[in-house]
């Protein structure tokens, strides 16, 4: 069996299979059986910007205050204890996620703009957590506020969580950048210690018959990862933050193609709330599987082996891969 260890955050990782923010790593339960699986690292799901801001404002329990009392942009806030155990049931959660297993613990916070509700990552870390993932899920959509504002307001908030903690920080960002490359090094500047490509946007749908905007959550096929494999492979030469993939990785190979275009580890979610838990070991068995076949003794060496710098034609990443498509097909 080939050796599959990797290095993601500072921490040192048997193979480089993580389990992503989701549902799934909100029990204890669930994070030994992901273990037992064999995963790598578990991140649990996100605690969010407006719970932290609603405690810190005396409202524990939304669902039992009077929302008149509260501004409007809070108003619409969901009551999210049965998603992540609330605020003070999220620091109980990680102690006891790191009591119960010995593979490292990723707590995820998930907000864009700094404020008050940062320190809060001082309590994460006092909790126990391995590092931090921090999800910066912000939709720009007020016309005044330009890109070099929205990334501004990226940047503040990676240097003030930076600020109050001492644990490795990943920050989950979206593709939706004009200019990605400069802003993965501006992050990279900022702090980050490693960047998690890239986060999905469930998107509203439209409930024709009774005309309301409803929220969707569609799980993800595999024809998302070209994506990331696409920036994981452009980024990688230019970033001292270690890489994750997370988005369409389905399958161990889908996990070597994130290695081979230059990413630490490969995060999963939606197949493991398709096949179950127990689905990991098949994913790191077909990881074993292609370098014992192929006569690989270790994972390390293969990692970047096709970024954008080290394949034989680096413009298959850019532009001119379009035209070969369009050409290709139809000719
Ligand atoms: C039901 C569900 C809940 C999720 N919750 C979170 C979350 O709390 N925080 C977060 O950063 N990402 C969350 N995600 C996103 C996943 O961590 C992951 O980035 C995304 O699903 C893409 O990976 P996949 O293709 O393996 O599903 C969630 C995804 C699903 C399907």
């Amino acid at each position: 069996m080939a050796d599959l260890t990797t290095s993601y955050l500072g921490l040192r990782l048997k193979n480089p299979i993580i389990a992503s923010a989701s549902p799934l790593s909100a029990t204890i339960e669930n994070i030994r059986e992901m273990e037992a699986a064999g995963i790598a690292a578990v991140v649990l799901p996100s605690l969010f910007e407006e719970q932290v801001e609603l405690r810190d404002m005396g409202v524990d329990d939304i669902t039992h205050t009077d929302k008149t009392m509260l501004p409007d942009a809070l108003q619409h806030i969901p009551e999210m204890e049965g998603y992540n155990q609330g605020v003070g049931g999220y620091l109980a959660h990680i102690y006891q996620a790191k009591k119960a297993v010995s593979v490292p613990i990723i707590a995820s916070l998930n907000g864009y703009y700094s404020g008050g509700w940062v320190q809060y990552a001082r309590l994460i870390e006092a909790a126990g957590a391995d590092a931090l993932e921090l999800n910066i899920y912000h939709l720009a959509t007020k016309p005044h506020i330009s890109g070099a504002e929205v990334e501004q307001m990226y940047l503040n908030l990676v240097r003030n969580i930076k600020e109050e903690i001492n644990i490795p920080i990943a920050v989950k960002i979206s593709p939706f950048f004009s200019a990605m490359a400069n802003m993965a090094t501006q992050l990279d500047a900022a702090g980050a210690d490693a960047l998690v490509l890239f986060n999905r946007f469930y998107q509203p749908d439209i409930d024709v018959a009774q005309e309301l905007v409803v929220p969707t959550l569609n799980l993800s096929t595999p024809e998302e990862l070209r994506l990331r494999l696409r920036w994981v492979g452009i980024l990688a030469p230019y970033v001292t933050a270690d890489l994750a993939v997370t988005g369409g990785v389905h399958s161990g190979m889908d996990a070597l193609k994130c290695i081979l275009t230059g990413a630490h580890v490969a995060q999963v979610a939606s197949v493991l709330l398709e096949e179950g838990l127990a689905y990991i070991q098949t994913i790191v068995a077909e990881l074993n599987a292609w370098l014992d076949a192929h006569g690989h003794e270790s994972l390390r060496p293969l990692r970047g082996r096709m970024s954008q710098k080290n394949v034989a034609d680096p413009a298959a990443f850019e532009r001119a891969n379009y035209m070969h498509v369009l050409k290709s097909n139809w000719n």
